[in-house]
């Protein structure tokens, strides 16, 4: 009899998971709130088969000569610029992803950011909390509507377009979006979106919010010139990847005065944050947890699964990234 595939978990996961995975497969998993070292997740994943990864572990060249064995990395994100997709076709590893079961969930969260930092809800919150409250003032803590405001949104796919229904249907928004393509003319109506230049984006938004994939193209995309076009007094969110914003600028538009308020659920260097960041008010810095409810995550973590067990099973996977791999039974070569 054949030894079942190996695979390795470097980051905690569902129980019922972990363990149906081990039905079909040889675990070795990380259950601690503590990130493994870059040396143990390299000694762990040399052995491995199969990787059930996150959208941070990074799976480039290095850790691909590193590992001859591995045949697939099942990310438990729909975004994966952790993965050099080039190099793990080159190398015969499929890579997986886990698009639409987020897609809701994540908009909900956007939403919840652009309305929390609008109305400056963790500041009021703290303002209370330390007691500062004396009176009902007719300014205290006032913020900028988001009813009626024009919403600016960058990257418009599953879940741009699920945060310009609710802003369009759901809050009387004119929604504005900037995308690479234009969209359909009747998906554009149901978003109750206009496709824009980005300069006329940044400079009609109240409120521009980013959920675009990363690409090393779009670093920085959001820098001190694109922020100086933005509105005085805009808000601007992201729930994408933090390297898209150049995060000393961002705090620089912010201290002059000239945005509103900022709210971020992702970082450049997170999970460490540039401390100039922490210091700042008027902003809502959440730990990259837009997808996460446990309905949400448990989907995305069993469609990981699920890709992981039909590529051994059965030599397919049901959100691959780079399918051309499938088309090779040939074992991977590496370098
Ligand atoms: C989260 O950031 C994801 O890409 O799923």
């Amino acid at each position: 009899m054949n030894a079942k595939p190996k695979i390795y978990i470097p980051r905690p996961n569902f129980p019922q998971v972990i363990e149906r995975l081990q039905t079909h497969f040889d675990v070795t998993h990380n259950q601690e709130d503590q990130r493994v070292t870059q040396e143990h997740f390299l000694a762990q994943a040399s052995k491995a088969d199969g990787l059930l990864t996150t959208g941070s572990d990074l799976i480039d060249l290095s850790l691909l000569n590193a590992c001859p064995r591995l045949k697939i990395c099942a990310n438990m994100a729909v975004g994966f610029n952790n993965f050099d997709l080039t190099s793990m076709t080159q190398a015969g590893v499929l890579a997986t992803n886990t698009p639409d079961v987020l897609t809701q969930t994540t908009a909900d969260f956007g939403f919840a950011l652009l309305m929390a930092c609008s109305r400056r809800l963790v500041e009021s919150e703290h303002y209370l909390r330390d007691q500062q409250w004396k009176q009902w003032r007719f300014d205290l803590l006032a913020g900028q509507d988001v009813h009626g405001a024009t919403l600016g949104i960058i990257g418009m796919g599953r879940i741009g377009q699920a945060v310009a229904k609710r802003a369009s249907k759901g809050f009387d928004m004119n929604v504005l979006y900037h995308n690479r393509s234009q969209l359909a003319p009747s998906v554009e109506s149901e978003c109750g979106a206009t496709w824009v230049e980005l300069a006329y984006l940044l400079a009609h938004a109240d409120h521009v919010m980013l959920v675009l994939p990363y690409s090393p193209e779009a670093h920085h995309m959001i820098g001190a010139r694109e922020l100086a076009m933005m509105k005085p007094g805009a808000h601007l969110i992201n729930i994408a990847r933090g390297g898209l914003i150049d995060e000393n600028a961002l705090v620089n538009a912010l201290e002059s005065g000239h945005l509103g308020g900022f709210a971020l659920d992702v970082f450049e260097g997170e999970p460490t944050i540039n401390p100039r960041l922490l210091t700042q008010k008027r902003v809502v810095l959440t730990p990259h947890i837009a997808s996460s409810t446990i309905a949400t995550r448990l989907k995305m973590s069993n469609l990981a699964a699920d890709n992981l067990i039909e590529f051994f099973a059965h030599h397919r996977a049901l959100t691959p990234l780079n399918p051309q791999v499938l088309a090779s039974v040939k074992a991977p070569k590496h370098v």
